[in-house]
């Protein structure tokens, strides 16, 4: 059955962006690809991708900077209240309530994982939904002191896998539930 994990890089402090959503303090980290919880071995069990308009936004200025195309094959999700121009055909632009797309981003997903990109905000609308299982996040060694909030509500979850790769903590955690 398909589930959907949250999979992204945090600071110890718990922010994913910058108040300007710079990843600065994450790209110059020390990381092993083929080490634990990495990125590679985690993407080849998506089957669809998840994302807020930020995130997409900031996807979007890299590419063109870079002169990088769409990085996903995968159909994708876009969550905005915006006319937003998509990049690539397979990117679908939806708004609403997660349990409204579910079904159809699960079956686009085939018997693959859904990949919540980010930001937090929509990660943790669809753990209230009861619609994401998972949470792995890469944990680098800087504080930010504010920023994009990694998960800002409040969840019980249990933690299935820790391990270090370089400069990282890497953790896997399931999702409990709301905290009553
Ligand atoms: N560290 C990492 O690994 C990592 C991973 C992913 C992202 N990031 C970064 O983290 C930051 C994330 O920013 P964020 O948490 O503020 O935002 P986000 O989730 O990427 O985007 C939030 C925006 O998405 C739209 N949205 C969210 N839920 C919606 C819904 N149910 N219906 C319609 N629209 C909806 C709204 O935009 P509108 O209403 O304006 O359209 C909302 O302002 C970005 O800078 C991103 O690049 C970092």
């Amino acid at each position: 059955m398909t589930r959907t994990v949250f999979y992204s890089a945090t600071t110890l402090d718990g922010y994913i962006a910058d108040e300007h959503d710079s990843l600065d303090w994450l790209f110059v980290q020390d990381q092993d690809k083929d080490g634990p919880l990495n990125y590679d071995a985690f993407f080849a069990g998506v089957g669809a991708v998840v994302m807020g308009a930020t995130t997409y936004l900031w996807l979007v200025d890299h590419l063109r900077k870079s002169g990088e195309k769409w990085p996903y094959e995968l159909p994708s999700w876009v969550f905005t209240h915006r006319a937003l121009e998509p990049v690539a055909d397979n990117i679908t632009f939806v708004s609403g309530k997660p349990v409204e797309h579910h079904a159809a981003i699960a079956e686009a997903a085939g018997d693959k994982d859904i990949w919540v990109v980010g930001g937090g905000g929509l990660a943790a609308d669809w753990a209230e939904a009861g619609l994401l299982q998972e949470l792995i996040v890469y944990i680098a060694p800087v504080t930010l002191g504010a920023g994009r909030p990694l998960f800002p509500r409040p969840f019980d979850l249990r933690l299935v896998e820790l391990a270090q790769n370089k400069a990282f903590a890497c953790a896997r955690y399931e999702v409990v539930g709301p905290r009553t």
